[in-house]
């Protein structure tokens, strides 16, 4: 449900895991022969749905989608609930989106297959979090010491949320949160920071801090979560990644983002070293397909 859920030798296991099926793909083709993942994404999604369904065709199970909504009994009026007792039965774990904060931890109550969130509303999204970690460790050999920076969107954004909470389990050396004032990171997230003893600033201008980091985290603005849309036309377009602002960043600068990508990463950063958003979203899969594995197989 939350990748608090998760301890840090929990984590480092699924990144063994993960990287094991990077080395030797072919090993994993049957684990999950037989077994049914079901996709039940409530709100739009490319990059979780699809590599949900490609991670367990690469471990040799199939899955079952539940399409669009206007073409399922939930334009007829069925409740969530039905819909979930159904998906239950027919398939053996159930991947659930949802704009409802709860609405997958609702969904576990009733399955008695497993159930993962894929995403409710602005609170979690915990398996992102996991491939964003997975990526920093990849990439920068170690997740521990480092200085990250978390741009964007920090009361809206699940990604986000959920990347500060994954940086909580391990030990960073400090956490710049960066954003709008409007946008700042919400209270139920620095708490847990607090509590942990981690050490982070917030400030409103990458520019102050570019200089510092190790990995930047870039976040689009939440727009379909805004309850009021004068507000979102106060903030968009408030801050962007460009060479410009990339002219003072550390030479091994990552700079890493959940994607869909709106303008808040200029396109001219995708030729340079820094970026490594689409590299993310490919480990999606082997994170994915580890995590399916730990789950159906023990
Ligand atoms: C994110 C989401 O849905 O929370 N996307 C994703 O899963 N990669 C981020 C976003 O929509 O901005």
């Amino acid at each position: 449900m939350s990748i608090l859920d998760f301890k840090k030798e929990e984590l480092e296991y699924l990144f063994q895991e993960a990287e094991n099926i990077l080395r030797d793909p072919t090993k994993y083709r049957e684990v999950l022969r037989g077994k049914i993942l079901a996709t039940a994404f409530f709100e739009p999604s490319t990059r979780t749905r699809l590599s949900f369904q490609s991670a367990i065709l690469r471990l040799g199970g199939s899955y079952l989608d539940l399409g669009e909504l206007e073409k399922s009994s939930i334009a007829k009026g069925e409740n969530i609930a039905d819909t979930i007792r159904m998906l239950d039965s027919y398939a053996d774990i159930i991947v659930i989106r949802h704009k409802l904060e709860g609405a997958a931890k609702f969904a576990a109550e009733i399955a008695e297959n497993p159930v993962i969130n894929a995403g409710d509303g602005r609170k979690h999204h915990p398996t992102q979090a996991m491939l964003d970690m997975f990526t920093v460790k990849r990439l920068k050999n170690r997740i521990d010491g480092l200085t990250y920076g978390v741009l964007g969107d920090l009361k809206y954004g699940r990604a986000a949320a959920s990347f500060i909470l994954a940086l909580s389990i391990f030990s960073p050396k400090k956490i710049y949160l960066i954003s709008p004032g409007l946008l700042r990171a919400r209270e139920d997230v620095t708490s847990i920071l607090r509590e942990r003893g981690i050490s982070f600033e917030e400030v409103e201008n990458p520019g102050e801090v570019i200089g510092e980091l190790d990995v930047l985290y870039v976040t689009r603005i939440q727009r379909e979560r805004f309850p009021d849309p004068s507000e979102y036309e106060k903030v968009k377009g408030s801050y962007i990644v460009d060479l410009k602002l990339l002219r003072n960043a550390r030479e091994d600068l990552i700079v890493l983002h959940p994607l869909p990508r709106v303008d808040e990463i200029a396109l001219e950063v995708d030729g340079t070293r820094y970026a490594k958003y689409f590299e993310q979203a490919r480990l999606g899969v082997p994170l994915r397909m580890a995590l399916l594995k730990l789950i159906l197989e023990g």
